[in-house]
């Protein structure tokens, strides 16, 4: 893209020479070993000295002393913090800096994004919370041009598809696979273009991307920040330690020695917190600028210079080079052969689901404060505001927060900041009361199955009680805002042996001997699968002769290939449940792994609800669970997962796309990103999981697929944290976790229909909501906002309050090109809105449940 402020700021470079880009960078993350306050404080320096409000406050101050210098800054969370508590002639300094080029944002979203547990509607919403900061305070100056993630633990290319759309002009980052990364340095690829999507036209999707040369560390020996322990620039020959010459030669010859394409390299200069005192940084770096070019008197080729990504980048483009094209994404990223981090795909399966979660009730309270006009947005409580909620899913993205690898005592304070925002979403979104008794309305879009989380579910034991008619149930079918007939609890028998469940769409089987799951039949198209499924672990390595690596919040080590199965038992089968609407098997594993098995009636997919927990390690060894789906499908080695729940990529044992792998972790080397949907298929059928939070997900034997579902570890992993990943729980002896796992076989080609709405319908679920006694004559149960449905294929990723006037409104075409015989192709959407007048639905607020822009209102004496 055309930067023309930039290169009004950038430096001059030396065309004849190779030129080196000094970037000074601190990296910030948004709460990792200490919580986001305490690092923007400076607080509990015991646990990592680390304070970001010091870092900001010493780089501007030394920024004014030359305008030669130059800084970037990255994690809006701190600098909007920063920015409110400083003076006006502070704010003045700061915009005359940025309006200079000597202070540049980049990346400039809330903060830097993990990029395998996110979703992509979360990724956009906390790059727009960040990125309109930087519009509001700054203008066009503020302008992130660079995506910047130095940190994040392989890259999903969902995201450089996100960063090419939101107009990044190019990518940077620190970790690759150390395999990938020594063989294109050998071929000069450490730069390329990143096609982004398969399904959007060249060039919308694509983007510069840049492989930083030592991680975002400064080459070693030229690490000078107060943290650091290398030597200082000793400039004075009459001195004993003068080391002018040693050190530009050394900083010489490594800059010679970088494989990349043009005349110019970046050396990024900084590292995590540093800069909390710049002066030691620029003063050494001016004097390393200066005796480095001294020599250019005597013929060296070498040019030192203070630059910014941005700068650098635009270098590259006048270079007029051609780049390698790359199609696939970073996952899995490994730094040694033992060393996989896979394991943070699933690690806090608890907060990755609140996560998930909070997004929907965001969304849902979003929509309600734009449709309930100014008065939802402060409500009957004083604190109706989606701002609390906002900002408290920005932070969850961060790369130590929803990946789990963060300190517990940090885990816990983004949860209590995710609850902070349900509190403050409680005046649009009804506040819950007790089920029992209640009236409970599913709410569902149009043609989307939706589940609720809390239903009121019966116990086995209702079956030695009398039936009541009248209690509240679910109806599982999908028609939007249809008031269910009550059905009977289901009735339960307390078998040991399951018989198949079977409603109009599905038929599941279950092996009389073993009460597995042993077949599944889509009655529609009279297709079977085998299929079994069972829960197994993993023990945790703690270390061998080939490698020391243990398994803990990011790494995934097992101690060994073959998994132990939980299951002790002769049969599984706890029991059997039935009625008009739904059937299920409740299943026992062990002590701690249970499963219920449900089919709806209506529906086209089984729900697997399973439970893990506590973990037990008494045996001393940490232990990782799956479940394993084993199907005679030909799968022959591949299988699907999706990249931040947007579009899908192939995936193939032992196998990259981009280079020749050397397998030497099995299974670990096996693991991607699951973040709502995972599939095998042949040219027949295809069996697909949709998950509602992150996982890990592989197929290791054909037929296969197995999803991580919760660890607990023993050991630190040796990658900072500092702790062994064993969640304490409500009880302290490890916390139990619950999710689902829906279930589809369908054919291949009309798979997407299927999955794609269900996946959708599972991120942004309804939320339910419960009141006293039964609605008035007078109360309206039913409103939409929408004066005819949306296509199928499109769907309404944000409607939100922008300011007092405007309103932000996303929509996308969910469907991949080529994905749905139905449903990829190309749509037209008049965008003629009717408004509702805003007095109109406030009369209905708070007593309303909005999913999807229908709105469905109960009685507000509840309130009054
Ligand atoms: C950026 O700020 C300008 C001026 O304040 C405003 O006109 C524009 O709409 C903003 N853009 C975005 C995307 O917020
Ligand atoms: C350039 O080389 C000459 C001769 O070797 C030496 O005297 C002079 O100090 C050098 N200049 C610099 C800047 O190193
Ligand atoms: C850029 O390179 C292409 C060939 O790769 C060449 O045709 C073109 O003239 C070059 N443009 C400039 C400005 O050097
Ligand atoms: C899998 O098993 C089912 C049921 O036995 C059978 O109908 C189907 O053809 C088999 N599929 C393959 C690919 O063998
Ligand atoms: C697995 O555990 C056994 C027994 O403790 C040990 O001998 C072996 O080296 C371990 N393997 C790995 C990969 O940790
Ligand atoms: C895990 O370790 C326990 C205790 O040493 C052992 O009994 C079990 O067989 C091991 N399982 C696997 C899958 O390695
Ligand atoms: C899996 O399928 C592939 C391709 O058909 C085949 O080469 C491989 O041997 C199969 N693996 C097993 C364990 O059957
Ligand atoms: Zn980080």
């Amino acid at each position: 893209g055309g930067t023309g402020s930039v290169a009004s700021s950038c430096p001059a470079t030396k065309p004849s020479m190779l030129n080196v880009h000094l970037v000074p960078h601190t990296h910030d993350d948004v709460g990792w070993l200490k919580t986001v306050d305490q690092y923007f404080y400076g607080g509990r320096n015991y646990i990592q000295h680390a304070g970001v409000q010091y870092i900001l406050d010493s780089v501007v101050a030394e920024l004014q002393k030359d305008p030669a210098r130059r800084f970037i800054y990255v994690e809006t969370a701190f600098f909007f913090r920063w920015w409110s508590q400083q003076s006006r002639s502070t704010r003045n300094i700061v915009t005359q800096l940025v309006q200079e080029g000597c202070l540049e944002f980049v990346n400039g979203g809330w903060c830097m994004s993990d990029e395998a547990s996110t979703h992509y509607s979360s990724v956009i919403d906390q790059m727009t919370l960040g990125l309109r900061f930087l519009n509001d305070t700054f203008g066009e100056c503020g302008r992130p041009r660079v995506a910047w993630h130095i940190d994040p633990f392989g890259h999903a290319r969902e995201h450089a598809s996100i960063f090419a759309q939101m107009g990044y002009d190019g990518f940077f980052f620190g970790r690759l696979d150390y395999q990938d990364k020594d063989r294109r340095m050998k071929t000069k690829e450490m730069e390329m273009v990143w096609r982004a999507s398969a399904s959007l036209n060249p060039p919308t999707a694509d983007l510069f991307t840049g492989v930083l040369p030592n991680g975002y560390n400064p080459p070693p020996g030229f690490c000078w920040d107060q943290s650091c322990s290398d030597d200082p620039v000793q400039d004075d020959p009459a001195l004993e330690d003068y080391n002018v010459d040693d050190l530009v030669s050394r900083f010489i010859s490594i800059s010679k020695a970088a494989l990349y394409k043009t005349n110019h390299i970046v050396m990024t200069m900084g590292s995590d917190f540093q800069y909390e005192n710049a002066n030691p940084w620029y003063k050494n770096m001016d004097k390393l600028i200066h005796y480095v070019n001294a020599q250019q008197a005597n013929g060296s080729q070498v040019n030192v210079l203070y630059s910014t990504p941005s700068c650098y980048l635009q270098e590259l483009n006048l270079a007029n080079q051609t780049w390698p094209l790359k199609s696939d994404d970073f996952f899995p990223y490994a730094d040694g052969p033992h060393d996989f981090w896979t394991g943070y795909f699933t690690s806090r399966p608890a907060l990755k689901r609140y996560e998930r979660l909070s997004n929907s009730l965001l969304q849902t309270c979003n929509q309600l404060e734009v449709l309930g006009g100014p008065k939802s947005r402060s409500g009957p409580f004083g604190k109706g505001d989606s701002d609390t909620m906002k900002r408290a899913m920005a932070v969850a993205q961060h790369h130590d927060a929803v990946s789990g690898t963060e300190k517990q005592h940090v885990a816990d304070d983004y949860a209590k900041r995710l609850a902070e925002g349900w509190a403050h979403c409680q005046v649009p979104y009804v506040r819950p009361v007790g089920s029992r008794g209640h009236r409970v309305r599913p709410v569902g879009s149009r043609g989307h199955r939706v589940r609720p989380v809390a239903a009121a579910r019966p116990l086995c034991a209702d079956l030695k009680r009398p039936r009541v008619p009248s209690a509240p149930t679910l109806s599982g079918r999908a028609s939007a805002l249809r008031r269910p007939s009550p059905a009977a609890p289901p009735l339960c028998a307390d078998l040991h042996a399951a018989s198949p469940l079977c409603f109009q769409y599905l038929k599941v089987t279950f092996d009389p001997n073993t009460g597995l799951l042993s077949g599944l039949t889509n009655l529609e198209t009279q297709q079977s699968v085998q299929l079994t499924q069972n829960f197994y672990w993993y023990n945790a390595s703690v270390g061998n002769a080939e490698s020391s690596q243990t398994s803990g919040a990011y790494i995934f080590r097992p101690n060994s290939s073959t998994p132990c199965a939980v299951s002790k038992n002769s049969n599984t089968v706890l029991c059997v449940c039935q009625n008009s609407v739904v059937q299920e098997v409740r299943q026992q594993f062990s002590p701690w792994v249970s499963q219920v098995v449900r089919l709806y009636e209506g529906s086209r997919e089984l729900e697997l609800e399973w439970t893990v927990g506590p973990v037990p390690v008494e045996d001393g060894f940490g232990k990782e669970v799956i479940t394993r789906f084993d199907s005679n499908i030909s799968s022959a080695g591949y299988f699907y997962s999706d990249s931040n729940g947007r579009e899908v990529l192939e995936r193939r044992k032992d196998y990259r796309p981009t280079w020749d792998l050397t397998q030497t972790e099995p299974i670990a080397g096996n693991y991607y990103p699951i973040n709502s949907r995972a599939f095998i298929k042949d040219g027949k059928a295809q069996l697909t999981v949709v998950t509602e939070r992150s996982q890990g997900v592989s197929s290791i034997y054909n037929g296969s697929l197995e999803i991580m579902l919760h660890r607990r570890l023993l050991r630190d992993d040796y990658r900072g944290v500092g702790e062994p990943l064993s969640e304490p729980g409500e009880f302290g002896n490890g916390l139990v976790v619950r999710g689902r796992l829906l279930l589809t076989l369908t054919p291949p080609e009309t798979a997407a229909d299927s999955h794609r709405p269900l996946a959708q319908g599972l991120v942004l679920q309804p939320l339910l909501s419960f009141q006293e006694g039964a609605p008035k004559p007078t109360s309206k149960l039913e409103f939409s906002a929408l004066q005819a449905a949306l296509p199928p294929a499109v769907h309404l990723l944000t409607l939100s309050q922008w300011d007092s006037e405007s309103v932000l409104l996303r929509l996308e075409h969910q469907y991949e090109s080529g994905e749905s015989k139905a449903f990829s192709q190309p749509v037209t959407l008049n965008l003629q809105v009717h408004t509702h007048t805003h007095s109109a639905v406030t009369a209905l607020l708070p007593c309303c449940l909005l999913y999807r822009l229908s709105l469905l209102c109960f009685d507000c004496s509840f309130f009054s």
